[in-house]
């Protein structure tokens, strides 16, 4: 558990406590422990409150059928997620009112009210079933932070066909391969988008992912039009490629939403696990919904007025949850914001919120230490007066960073929820209520009402320092693995065999006052700026490489991101050694898998520290990076070889 330290060191020190403010909890939705109370008496119904919320179409006959580890939520339940998004929202004052407020990063604009959403979503989910798509078909979306992408994944919910959107900077293979673990039938991407002014080929890369991808009978491709001339004229394949654009001239805007079973899955979202092959992580309907929907609006503190914006990608399960599903669920105005946090300066993010108008806003620990470092005269050019929340999401945030958050963006006025959860749980599970709880710089303090989390030992006792468990199934968990029960059931719930208790992957700690802590992966998955990359996708990146025998890969340190990769490289003897084989190397997983993988350090070794049994021990390696006396060497098969590396390393590194 070595990426525990630095979080650790803070626990120990950390005593400071901050109770909301009072005007703050005189208006919340929650300033006292009732939901939690209500939630610890008698669970089930208070998840059924809260799907009572949302539109049916039919009730559900039975809350809860937990068979360890499958779980349905709201049994025999039908409804839609687009309605309940979208439709339910039209009949009041919610009709006119922002639902989308976008802005690319050239600067042009596009405002959706929710009757404008209504529109949109319906034409393109009759383009979509003009496509041929039909309800539990899959679709794959592959675009920039445009309106486009919300429509289409609401499209899809609308005619009940699950989305896989992946990240845009993910590379034609990842597209390829999540594309085919799908067979996805259609995918939807753009002629391009912006990132800190250059234009991202997605059209390209998507073409070459298609090569390899014979699911794939038509692809749509929106123009990332006003603002952005440069980039029309994507090559189009006749007969596949089609334009957005045109397809939408055609279209009825009258669909009616299909009746989902609450089971039904609603997308498949792929995320970075121990082994090469990203985990396609399914979510259905009415569990995933009542959640996102509850959770935005307790920990948000949701107000019909408010301007919330969460600066995540669609690509990643943030976007979907808090971007889309959560907040239209509960009828908000989302800010959307295409580009880079420096374009053109390093104060865009807190022009968009003065010129927004902005009160709540969401963002990854990894981009508040960049804005500390870029300093406080960015952030001071702009009225930030109208916020009153801030959240943070993806990794644990370094107590500095919290205090900075707190008095640089908050003024010291505004709450912080630090929210934890993952791909997999699909909503928020550990957090703060804005209204009622005492916050603590770097800790997501608490379960969320109806949600039972716990530190337990390698044993399954009740520990103070140990692994996170969940020990209750809750609605929004992922249901199954894609195509893979069997690793599902591995990978969640065999840690405890047999005690139905799901294991995230965390380290964790309570402290004397009962908080939690979480203190990053006890797996070898990273955490690189709030991305999950597995240490075993980036090492076959590597050994993919014509002149590489053997790679490992961990994480270091890093001041901005979290961690960083580093990778020890053992060559093979045929290879040739030139100037620019780290920059091969290095290119080389960013054409694999992504820029997000590409690793920082590249060290050449002539062998890796391995135990009698041949597993590379990543903790040395780790320590070495890190440039930390090496742990315990007992149990390699020859100790010498790290006290070479270190040597190398040491000397490369000075
Ligand atoms: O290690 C935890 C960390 O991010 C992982 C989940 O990553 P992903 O599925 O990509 O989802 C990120 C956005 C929800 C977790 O296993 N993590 C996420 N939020 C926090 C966190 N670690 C500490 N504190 C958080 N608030």
């Amino acid at each position: 558990m070595s990426d525990a330290r630095p979080a650790l060191d803070s626990f120990l020190e950390e005593d400071r406590k901050f109770p909301p403010p009072k005007e703050f909890a005189d208006s919340a939705h929650c300033a006292d422990d009732r939901l939690h109370q209500a939630a610890d008496a008698d669970i089930e119904g208070y998840w059924e409150a809260w799907a009572r919320e949302l539109d049916w179409f039919e009730p559900w006959t039975r809350v809860l059928e937990w068979t360890p580890p499958h779980a349905k939520w709201f049994v025999g339940g039908k409804l839609n997620v687009a309605y309940n998004c979208i439709d339910r929202h039209l009949d009041g004052a919610r009709r006119n009112k922002a639902a989308l407020i976008w802005e690319g990063e050239p600067g042009d604009t596009r405002t959706y009210t929710y009757w404008d959403l209504h529109r949109e979503v319906s034409k393109f989910a009759n383009v979509l079933k003009s496509l041929g798509v039909e309800k539990g078909d899959r679709v794959a979306i592959y675009l920039p932070m445009v309106p486009e992408a919300a429509i289409a994944m609401l499209a899809c919910a609308r005619v009940g066909a699950p989305h896989s959107v992946v990240f845009g900077g993910f590379s034609p293979d990842s597209l390829a391969d999540r594309i085919n673990d799908a067979e996805a039938k259609l995918l939807i991407t753009a002629d391009g988008g912006f990132r800190r002014g250059s234009v991202i080929q997605l059209k390209a890369n998507a073409d070459e992912a298609v090569e390899r991808c014979p699911s794939i009978e038509h692809v749509v491709v929106v123009r990332r039009g006003a603002g952005a001339s440069q980039l029309v004229g994507a090559h189009m394949h006749q007969g596949r490629d089609l334009w957005w654009h045109e397809l939408m001239e055609e279209a009825d805007a009258h669909c009616p939403a299909e009746p989902m079973d609450a089971e039904d899955l609603l997308y498949i979202l792929y995320t970075s696990g121990t082994t090469g092959k990203p985990k396609g992580v399914v979510h259905s309907t009415g569990g995933y919904l009542t959640q996102v929907y509850a959770t935005t609006k307790l920990v948000f503190d949701l107000k019909e007025d408010d301007v919330y914006w969460c600066t995540a990608d669609v690509g990643w399960v943030t976007g979907h949850s808090y971007i889309v599903y959560g907040p239209l669920a509960n009828g908000a105005t989302c800010v959307m914001y295409e580009g880079a946090p420096d374009w053109p300066d390093r104060g865009r993010f807190w022009q968009l919120c003065e010129k927004y108008g902005v009160t709540i806003f969401y963002t990854a620990p990894t981009a508040i230490r960049a804005f500390m470092r870029w300093g406080e005269s960015w952030v001071e050019r702009a009225d930030l007066s109208k916020l009153r929340l801030l959240g943070t999401v993806g990794e644990p945030i370094n107590p500095e960073a919290w205090m900075w958050y707190h008095e640089v963006i908050g003024k010291e006025r505004c709450p912080i929820v630090d929210t934890w959860w993952q791909t997999e749980t699909g909503a928020i599970m550990i957090t703060p209520l804005p209204g009622f709880t005492h916050t603590r710089p770097g800790t997501a303090t608490h379960p969320f009402p109806g949600i039972r989390a716990t530190i337990l030992d390698n044993d399954g006792n009740e520990a103070r320092g140990g692994y996170l468990a969940i020990t209750h199934p809750w609605p929004s968990m992922l249901r199954t693995i894609w195509g893979d029960d069997e690793r599902y059931r591995r990978t969640y719930w065999s840690r405890w065999e047999g005690r139905g208790i799901y294991f995230p992957g965390d380290g964790a700690k309570r402290d004397p006052d009962g908080y939690l802590w979480i203190l990053g992966r006890v797996d070898d998955v990273l955490n690189v700026a709030g991305h999950r990359i597995g240490t075993a996708e980036v090492e076959s990146a590597l050994v993919s490489h014509p002149e590489v025998a053997e790679a490992a890969v961990v994480g270091k340190h890093h001041e901005v991101k979290g961690q960083a990769i580093a990778a020890f490289v053992t060559l093979k003897e045929s290879a040739e050694i030139h100037d620019t084989l780290v920059e091969d190397l290095q290119d080389h997983v960013r054409d694999k898998i992504g820029s997000i993988a590409k690793p920082e350090a590249v060290i050449f070794t002539a062998e890796l520290p391995k135990t009698r049994s041949g597993k590379i021990m990543r903790r040395l390696l780790k320590d070495i990076a890190e440039g930390r006396a090496v742990g315990d060497t007992t149990t390699l098969a020859d100790p010498a070889v790290i006290h070479r590396l270190k040597e190398k390393y040491e000397g490369e590194e000075g």
